[in-house]
């Protein structure tokens, strides 16, 4: 056999501060750099970035603001079946033009049970409907308004209005707009052959779904939510493919293993949803999951609350691990995802640069308003909690899905591959995607691509030195004011 010293013949892998762009003469300015790109097969995002599914980060709260902006919340599966499929409906139901779950009243109402109704559940208007649910007529606190102030014991039927202008349930928004324009109206509740209430469009819905015209919506135009789901977790999958996911990411610390290949590929055929599987960080297993993955997703190791590498001596540097899978599913048009590790925007484009398609955060995302959890102040400053799914905390809560749970019980020893922490407070999902987003397109600027496959095409690398590394961050000086994109601390 081969003498042991030739495994020291190693050859090298980089990683995010091992490597730069490479400046280009240019044409594009950044503002003009269009991010869109493909996350799985068949699922388009305007903007490249998904939010990591841990139990810190993605709940519906973030999926709907990262959906409203154009990228990826991936909701994490550290809760039963039933409640991630509640999950997903939510997310579904967010923007959704069409609101499903309307708020009725009955004509025998009186006005003021009516007008305390409609304040408790904070709308302006309510559709009159009998015990069949058919339409009677519409009541809005408007009507309303003279009757409380002489006889508010007066019933609905005498206070609403009962010619109602109803719409048919494939209605679109131009269609809405213009029943609205017509009859001088802001709510049009949407019925069924018999005129029964299936539904409702409202002005401020349709206006809000304006104000998210970069959203990444499906084709009936709701929000897209991605979920994290275990390699051997068909019921899971079937509950939130059944739900409405857009995307199943197969959930894995270690993906090139021969059970959960053979079951992830058997769980894909089963669903209609698009399956990405990861996470590799190698050639050979990309190889594998071309065959019927979606999406890839890389990265192990890389992760800022991740352990694996320090305790298991295993892991790729991710912007080697991502050139190598995407060498690979490139042939095959497959997107890759780089998963972990991005600390700025320069990691999150340079990670593009060497073959991704999009980009997945945890910490970046964990201290955002949206994400679960409370912020708690330490010395002054203020946290929120986030912990690496494969932490003793993390691995208590969840059940035997988690993906960094060998075969142990519950109340066993665990071996953990991540750590229990607090990432500095942030604000809102909208201002952190902007700065991020901002800062990839700047990316694209300097190497002069105005979209991401061009991107891809043009950038190129160069290798830095520990000393170029120290000139690349702020250095010399105390810093007085906090910039919005760059904490030395991170
Ligand atoms: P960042 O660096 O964005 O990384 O915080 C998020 C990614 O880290 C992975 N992850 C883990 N990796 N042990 C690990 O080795 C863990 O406990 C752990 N938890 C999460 C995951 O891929 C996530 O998207």
């Amino acid at each position: 056999s081969e003498p042991f010293s030739e495994k020291l013949r190693v050859p090298e892998a980089l990683t995010f501060d091992d490597v730069l762009l490479r400046p280009k003469e240019s044409r594009v300015e950044p503002d003009e750099a269009d991010t869109t790109t493909r996350v799985s097969r068949s699922v388009e995002l305007t903007v490249p970035v998904l939010s990591a599914a841990m139990d810190t980060v993605t709940e519906s709260d973030l999926a709907i603001a990262m959906a409203r902006q154009g990228g990826l919340g991936v909701l994490h599966r550290n809760m039963d079946v039933e409640e991630v499929a509640a999950e997903v409906e939510r997310v579904k139901r967010a923007d959704e033009l069409v609101i499903r779950e309307v708020v009725t009243a009955s004509p025998d109402q009186t006005v003021r049970e009516v007008d305390e109704m409609m304040e408790a559940e904070g709308v302006s208007g309510a559709p009159v409907v009998n015990d069949a649910d058919e339409v009677l007529g519409i009541i809005s606190a408007t009507d309303i308004r003279p009757y409380l102030e002489v006889r508010d014991r007066d019933e609905v039927r005498e206070a609403m209005t009962d010619e109602v202008i109803t719409a048919p349930a494939n209605v679109d928004a131009r269609e809405a707009l213009e029943l609205m324009y017509e009859h001088k109206i802001e709510r049009v509740p949407v019925v069924d052959e018999e005129n029964r209430l299936s539904g409702l469009v409202t002005m401020q819905g349709i206006l809000q779904r304006r104000e998210y015209d970069s959203a990444a919506r499906d084709d009936t135009g709701r929000l897209r939510v991605g979920v994290a789901v275990g390699p051997f977790e068909t019921d899971r999958a079937a509950a939130v493919d059944e739900a409405g996911a857009d995307v199943l990411f197969i959930d894995c610390a270690h993906a090139h293993n021969r059970n959960v290949i053979d079951s992830a590929r058997e769980l894909a055929a089963g669903v209609e949803a698009d399956v990405v599987v990861g996470n590799v960080g190698t050639r050979e297993a990309a190889a594998e999951l071309v065959e019927f993955a979606d999406g890839i997703k890389v990265g192990i190791g890389p992760g800022s609350i991740c352990t694996t590498r320090v305790v298991t001596g295993s892991g790729m540097p991710q912007i080697t691990a991502v050139a190598q899978v995407a060498d690979v599913a490139s042939e095959h048009d497959i997107p890759v995802i780089a998963d972990g590790g991005i600390r700025y925007s320069g990691d999150a484009i340079k990670a593009i640069a060497a073959g991704a398609d999009a980009v997945m955060l945890g910490s970046y995302f964990a201290g955002t308003d949206e994400a679960p959890g409370r912020v708690v102040t330490m010395n002054g400053k203020r946290y929120k909690q986030y912990r690496g799914m494969g932490s003793v905390g993390a691995m208590q809560s969840g059940d035997d899905g988690n993906r960094y749970m060998k075969d142990v019980e519950a109340d066993e020893e665990f071996i953990p591959e991540g750590v229990e922490a607090a990432t500095p407070y942030k604000g809102s999902v909208e201002s952190e995607l902007f700065q991020l987003v901002g800062g990839m397109q700047s990316g694209m600027g300097y190497v002069g691509a105005g979209t991401i496959p061009e991107f891809k095409q043009r950038a190129e690398f160069v290798r830095v030195s520990s000393a170029g590394q120290t000139e690349g961050h702020a250095h010399d000086v105390v810093i007085t004011d906090e910039a919005p994109n760059y904490s030395p601390d991170s």
